[in-house]
Formats: C-alpha cells, sequence, structure tokens
C-alpha cells in the first residue's frame, strides 16, 4: 500500500512478524524499540529507529522524519508474573509511557493507531467464551496496564484518534518462513518451552499449578498463530481507514476460539517431535486466570480476519524455529 508505518516493539517477537507483513503488502515499516528485549537479527524490513516509547522529544522526532501515516503499539513488557513482583515496572513502561505515545501520535495526526492488548484484561472468565464485552477485571498489573492503555485510547477518540485494541490471546508459533521466532529472555511461553524440553534444548517444563478447576487441573489458553496475529494488525489497518470520519476506538479479540489445557500442549508437542516433554508440577503463578479463550466472532464479521494456522502448525513452526534460533 506503499504507506509508513511506525511499530513500536517492532524488535520483539511479535513486532518483527508484523513488520515482515507490512512489508509484503508494499508499506514501509519503521521499527521503534529500546532493543532492550528485541533482537537487532528480527529488524529486516525497514529501518531502526531506536528510542522510549516514554520519551517524547525523540518520538516527535523520528514522527517528523518518518511521517507515518499509522502507528502499531506492541511495545511493552510481556510477563504476568514479574508485574506481581514489580507493578510500577510494568505501570510505567506499559500504561504512564503508551500515553506519551499516543499524545505524539495525537500530535502529529496519525490516522490510525493499533495497540496489542491482552485476553488478560478479562481476569477470571464468567463464560466458556470472553467475548469483548466480558467485565474488564484485571488480576495482575501487567494486565491492568493494557486495559489502562485501553482506556486512554478511548478517551483520545473524543480529540480524533482513531484506534483499535487487539486483545491478543496466547500467541505461539514461529514465521512460516523460517526467518523470524520467539527469543524471549527469560522465555515464559509454553509452546517453545515445551519444544526447548522435548528437544533437549532447555530444562522440564515447570506445569504452573494442576489444581485448577479445569479437567486435568492445568490452566487452558487459546493458542493463535503469531502470522495470524500479524495478518489481524493490516486488517485492523484497512478497516480503521475504511471508517467513517472522526474519532473511534473499538477492541478485537485475536485467538482461535478453541481452548486447549497445558496439559494438552504439551501432548500435543510430544506427539509432533516424536518425543516426550519432560516436566514437572510447580505452584500456581500469581495473577494467571484458570481458563483464557477467546470468542472471535467481532474480528470475524468487523475485519474480515480468520486465523488459519491451527494448533499443530504453530508447534510444527515452534520446533523448526527452536532449533535454530538465535542463541546468545
Ligand atoms: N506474546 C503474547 O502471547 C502476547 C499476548 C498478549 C499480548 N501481547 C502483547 O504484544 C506485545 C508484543 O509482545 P511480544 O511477545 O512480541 O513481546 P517482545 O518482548 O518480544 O516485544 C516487545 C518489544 O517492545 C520493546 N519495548 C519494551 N518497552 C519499550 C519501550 N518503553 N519503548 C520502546 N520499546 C519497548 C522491547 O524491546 C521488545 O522488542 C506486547 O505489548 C505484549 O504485551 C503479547
Amino acid at each position: 500500500m506503499n504507506r509508513t508505518i511506525l511499530v513500536a516493539g517492532g524488535a520483539g517477537y511479535i513486532g518483527s512478524q508484523v513488520c515482515k507483513a507490512l512489508a509484503a503488502g508494499g508499506d514501509r515499516p519503521v521499527c521503534y524499540d529500546t532493543m532492550e528485549k528485541g533482537h537487532a537479527w528480527a529488524v529486516r524490513w525497514g529501518p531502526l529507529e531506536q528510542g522510549d516509547i516514554g520519551d517524547a522529544a525523540r518520538l516527535d522526532d523520528v514522527f517528523a522524519r518518518h511521517r507515518p501515516a499509522a502507528v502499531l503499539h506492541l511495545a511493552g513488557y510481556i510477563e504476568v508474573g514479574e508485574s506481581v513482583r514489580a507493578p510500577e515496572r510494568y505501570l510505567h513502561n506499559n500504561a504512564a509511557k503508551s500515553d506519551v505515545l499516543i499524545a505524539a501520535a495525537l500530535r502529529h495526526g496519525v490516522e490510525a493507531f493499533v495497540f496489542s492488548s491482552s485476553c488478560a484484561v478479562y481476569g477470571l472468565p464468567r463464560a466458556e467464551l470472553l467475548a469483548e464485552d466480558h467485565p474488564i477485571a484485571p488480576l495482575s498489573p501487567y494486565a491492568e496496564s493494557k486495559a489502562r492503555t485501553e482506556r486512554s485510547l478511548a478517551a483520545a477518540a473524543a480529540s480524533g484518534l482513531r484506534s483499535a485494541a487487539l486483545r491478543y490471546f496466547n500467541a505461539a508459533g514461529a514465521d512460516p518462513g523460517g526467518e523470524i521466532g520467539e527469543a524471549h529472555e527469560p522465555e515464559t511461553h509454553l509452546l517453545p518451552l515445551a519444544a526447548d524440553a522435548a528437544l533437549g534444548l532447555g530444562p522440564p517444563v515447570t506445569v504452573l499449578g494442576d489444581d485448577y478447576p479445569t479437567p486435568d487441573g492445568s490452566c487452558i489458553r487459546d493458542f493463535v498463530h503469531v502470522a495470524d496475529l500479524a495478518e489481524a494488525h493490516l486488517r485492523a489497518l484497512d478497516w480503521l481507514g475504511a471508517a467513517a470520519p472522526g474519532g473511534r476506538h473499538e477492541a478485537f479479540n485475536l485467538g482461535s476460539g478453541r481452548g486447549y489445557s497445558v496439559r494438552e500442549a504439551m501432548a500435543e508437542t510430544a506427539r509432533l517431535a516424536g518425543r516426550p516433554v519432560p516436566h514437572a508440577v510447580g505452584p500456581r503463578r500469581p495473577g494467571d486466570s484458570p481458563r483464557l479463550v477467546g470468542d472471535i466472532a467481532k474480528a470475524r464479521r468487523m475485519l474480515g480476519w480468520q486465523p488459519t494456522r491451527d494448533l499443530a502448525v504453530q508447534i510444527e513452526d515452534t520446533l523448526r524455529w527452536r532449533r535454530r534460533v538465535p542463541r546468545a
């Protein structure tokens, strides 16, 4: 489409996949990232502007030079457990600094703003499938930081900002083309940990609680492929571009609509790896919800988005990626 798009957090796991999808569609992604958690090898589809979303002067400089039509905001810290131990770190980096980025987007008149929110904003589920109108009841400072930023975006609609909050469920898998993938330090996500354990590349998986009110006692999650998530960002940009003039804000779930328990996901990893996933049971992690499975009808209907890569594809892509991930 030939647009310049500022991708905050574009050197991370999901942001780099979004940059690849933008470039494939003819857009020019400008990656804006502190590089604290990002990887230089993941910035391949446009320039890197190293900077913090909380740095208004640096943002003004980058916006003035690149004149992005839209902002995709994926920057932030991502560990629920760490956020319980260090709430201020999360509320400051994820929520307060997001407000600085939103203000910059307003100052520079961007046409659209897409934010990476999380299903964690729902807290304890009151229904089998969580729809966007489920109450917002964060169980952790991480989730609270997402809820706050969503509120800031909703408020900014009055100033003319057009935004979408994409509430990802569990991002999983790796680039189908094999170029990029998940490389968090520390890694806290189930599929890469299970893949590493099966491949003998990492320690046994710790199942974080097996006394939840679920059929096998482990938490149930909704896994969605990172390439499907990336595609949803393009759909969200198109939808915001086509919307009637004036500010607006809308939230969309991005999941698969189907839940798997931690034990089921480990069993599927073992099957596809052809090797067992060594594991042990540990205590529950504060801030975790027993079950988070999304109703994705709204994204289907309004964005025309449909996830196409199921859990088996996610695990196969993860196994392939973990065999060759650049390791420090
Ligand atoms: N991975 C998931 O399953 C998942 C689920 C729901 C929501 N999300 C959200 O999606 C986004 C991307 O997640 P990810 O898994 O790619 O994480 P990631 O850690 O791989 O990427 C985040 C990037 O943001 C950068 N960053 C952090 N703070 C910054 C700041 N103040 N200024 C500029 N850059 C900063 C980091 O350096 C990193 O490159 C996050 O906002 C996360 O909360 C992720």
